[in-house]
């Protein structure tokens, strides 16, 4: 992880701490250390108000003073201050423009980091519930909504509405009551661009989902092709599709209507508001002689100038509640709780009277109702070589989950050398716990950072050494790059039997004195797996928990765990289950006799 993104997981983990995960929280986050480009946009904002307003203002004092006059006295100035107006304008636009774009991609930046860091440290519980559909489009779609929220809701709004109240100040400081009537059309202008707008957007979904009928129509039509042909029901067919075809022309002329009209209303409103300021203006002129002629002039164009944010603003809050939407999904899933992060200090390899794993009246279950563990008591000292039996889904996997530290019980306490497997940092983790998972999983990478995870740690002796001691040997001499294959998709594919070797040395190359492996020999052959249970055997370091189908083909078990419906229902060494009556005796027997190997 690089600095930046252990920072932003740091400051991450302070907003979930301290559970204070609101947007603006997430915003300051998301915009830490763009101070110098935030108060740019600030004078940006400020100075396109100003060459709003300065123009019509310019214009007044010419009309005023060297129209009414005839002079060119101060002209040049006036009108080169005009121009940079007008020019300075367009510039303060494109300046801001880009500088948003800026903020927003870098804010982009940081949340989707954030969002990275934080669904590392998220309970395995949270992968089970959410769809990865969702996750990802959590992560692309929603967060962009975060940045649409920025630049088109903020920035955009904030700025219109300064451009609104920049003009009325002006408006006001000419002639208030003129200013008055301005501002009573206001809501005319705003209503009407609303009724389009919405007109608009309603059309054009309607005309979406029409278009997603037709595609689906044709997509199922093509598959069920021989069907229509067999039976002869192409007219039927071709009179079903008319419907959405239709439905579609409609909704798409009245969304071309309303596109149509839409300026026309505008530049409507906005005559008829012209209109009767300057008449009204103009019986003011006759009556009050300090109106002035420049400040009518200034007048029709500032109602132009006041309108357009108006309607802009119409249009941005729209974006703004879809922006909402997205950006509440990315506040849930911040808020998600996440595993308690750092643990205490390692303390040696056992907790004291040498147990390296230990149950107690663990009761567990996966969602929120059904449990699986009931009252699960197990203890496991140092090198100790424990089977753990049992039909399918009587709970083997989830013991192995619990040990792991991948989810927490429900009552009750496990421990693995005197700590709480869901608390270890992930720089302990593998170092005190070694997992083969009943699904092997290999990424997209060579066949030592597959053993090594990218760990930095791990050197590459340690690779070598525990890919020989799984027996890789032989696997590694047929790639053609021994340990730097490429593996996965794209790549060289190994067999699944090779991949569980893989998946083992993945879980020993650090040593740990705890070996979980659930069925680790489902996909080798025999003597792959003599193999395997030789390496084990040898390995009198580790404490081993093995969940097999077979236990009697792996040497050296010391205890025999055998789980029925969530519970230990027999426990006892090899010879011991064999004589007592139960469910591994009835095992041993059937296999004795050939029906199951
Ligand atoms: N992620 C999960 N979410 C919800 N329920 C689960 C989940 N994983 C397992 N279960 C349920 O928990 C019960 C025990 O499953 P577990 O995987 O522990 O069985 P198992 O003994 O390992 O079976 P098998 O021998 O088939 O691997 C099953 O009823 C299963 O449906
Ligand atoms: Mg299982």
């Amino acid at each position: 992880m690089s600095g930046d993104q252990s920072r932003i997981g740091d400051s991450l983990g302070r907003v979930n701490n301290g559970r204070r995960v609101t947007l603006l929280g997430i915003a300051k986050q998301a915009l830490v250390g763009q101070q110098f480009r935030l108060a740019l946009l600030a004078v940006f904002i400020a100075g396109s108000v100003v060459a709003e307003v300065a123009p019509p203002v310019i214009l007044s004092r010419v009309v005023d003073y060297n129209i009414k006059n005839g002079t060119v006295d101060r002209l040049w100035f006036w009108a080169t201050a005009y121009l940079l107006a007008i020019f300075g304008q367009r510039l303060i636009t494109f300046a801001q423009t880009y500088t948003t774009v800026v903020v927003g991609q870098h804010a982009l930046l940081r949340l989707r980091s954030m969002m990275a860091t934080h669904l590392a440290r998220l309970p395995v519980l949270f992968y089970d519930r959410a769809p990865v559909g969702d996750i990802v489009s959590r992560v692309t779609n929603d967060v962009e909504q975060v940045n649409v929220l920025f630049t088109t809701g903020v920035i955009a709004v904030l700025t219109d509405l300064f451009k609104i109240t920049g003009v009325l100040v002006a408006m006001f400081a000419i002639d208030s009551s003129l200013a008055l009537l301005a501002v009573l059309s206001l809501p005319f202008v705003y209503a009407a661009t609303e009724y389009f707008r919405r007109g608009i957007r309603q059309a054009q979904r309607a005309s979406r989902v029409w278009v997603g009928a037709i595609n689906t129509y044709l997509q199922e039509s093509w598959r069920g092709f021989r069907l229509i042909k067999q039976y002869d029901s192409a007219a039927r067919f071709l009179e079903r599709f008319e419907v959405p075809q239709q439905k579609y022309l409609d909704s798409s002329n009245r969304a071309a209507g309303f596109n149509a009209y839409f300026p026309g209303v505008q530049k409507t409103i906005e005559a008829i508001t012209t209109g009767v300021v300057v008449w009204v203006a103009a019986v003011k002129l006759a009556t009050n002689p300090t109106l002035s002629l420049g400040a009518i002039v200034a007048f029709s164009q500032l109602i132009t100038r006041l309108f357009s944010p108006v309607q802009e603003i119409s249009n941005e809050l729209q974006t703004f509640q879809q922006a909402m939407a997205g950006v509440d999904r990315v506040v849930a899933f911040l808020k998600e709780e996440p595993d308690a992060g750092q643990g205490d200090a390692a303390s040696g390899v056992t907790e004291a009277g040498g147990v390296v794993l230990r149950f107690e009246a663990v009761n567990f279950g996966y969602g929120s109702d059904v449990e699986i563990l009931h009252g699960i008591n197990l203890a496991v000292s140092p090198g100790e070589r424990v089977a753990v039996v049992g039909r399918t889904g009587a709970g083997k996997t989830s013991i192995i989950n619990l040990a792991a530290g991948l989810y927490r019980p429900w009552q009750g306490s496990v421990t693995v050398v005197g700590r709480n497997p869901a608390t270890l940092t992930a720089s302990e983790r593998r170092h005190v716990i070694g997992v083969v998972p009943q699904t092997v999983y290999v990424a997209q990478a060579t066949v030592a950072e597959n053993i090594s995870l990218g760990d930095p740690i791990i050197t590459r002796e340690q690779i070598v050494q525990v890919s020989h001691r799984v027996g890789l040997d032989q696997v590694l001499e047929a790639l053609p790059d021994g340990l730097d294959t490429v593996l996965g998709r794209g790549g060289h594919q190994l067999s699944h039997g090779q991949n569980q070797l893989l998946c083992l040395a993945r879980a020993m190359v650090c040593a740990p004195p705890i070996l979980l492996l659930d069925e680790p020999t489902s996909g080798i052959d025999s003597e792959t797996e003599r193999a395997i249970a030789k390496t084990l055997a040898g390995s009198r370091d580790m404490a081993l928990i093995i969940v097999s189908h077979r236990p009697t083909n792996l040497s050296g078990i010391d205890r025999i765990i055998v789980i029925g419906d969530g519970r230990i229902i027999q426990e006892g060494t090899q010879e011991e289950l064999e004589k007592a009556p139960g469910w591994y005796a009835s095992m041993q027997e059937i296999r004795r006799l050939g029906w199951i190997v």
